[in-house]
């Protein structure tokens, strides 16, 4: 756990350093989803290309057909969209991340402050994005909206690979 949390936070600041890999985004967004894209601070879309190759590595290695990897790519890069109207520093979000792991998730869920209310609501707000693009694929749409959502997982394999891609990276 504090292994992982200190590999987040040298992400972090290593996303500081490295460019975006423009080539990945232009094969898997359109010019709107990059758009939106963009609008994340730098050190999530780092996080979101992880989770991204993390979820294209998942379905080689596991040999799941069922899945379309294109559109599996779109809902990686674009899980986080919502994060675009919260401006976390990394200290600041790693404070609230283990503060709620101690208050088993109650610290977000009963939040008074705007922009942690705006954190634990950016799957909400993502979708909410994405309606505004005009995105009509239910499995992007569900995958941005039930990414934190543990009772989804089984609903939807999207989402069960964005799930597990998320939490490792
Ligand atoms: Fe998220
Ligand atoms: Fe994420």
């Amino acid at each position: 756990m504090i292994a992982y949390r200190i590999k987040q936070f040298y992400w972090a600041i290593e996303s500081l350093f490295i460019k975006d890999d423009f080539k990945m985004l232009n094969m898997y967004l359109s010019n709107l989803e990059l758009s939106l894209f963009m609008k994340i601070t730098k050190a999530e879309r780092q996080h979101s290309i992880r989770v991204c190759k993390a979820a294209i590595e998942y379905i080689r290695s596991n040999n799941i057909h069922d899945i379309d990897e294109y559109i599996m790519c779109k809902c990686a890069l674009l899980h986080d969209i919502g994060k675009s109207k919260v401006k976390l520093n990394i200290i600041y979000k790693s404070i609230i991340i283990i503060i709620n792991k101690i208050t088993f998730g109650k610290f977000l869920k009963y939040n008074k402050n705007t922009r942690i209310i705006n954190y634990y609501n950016h799957p909400k707000i993502g979708v909410e994005l994405l309606k505004v693009i005009g995105q009509e694929n239910q499995d992007i749409i569900d995958c941005v909206r039930y990414h934190h959502n543990v009772d989804m997982l089984k609903e939807n394999k999207y989402i069960e690979i964005v799930y597990i891609c998320d939490n490792c990276n």
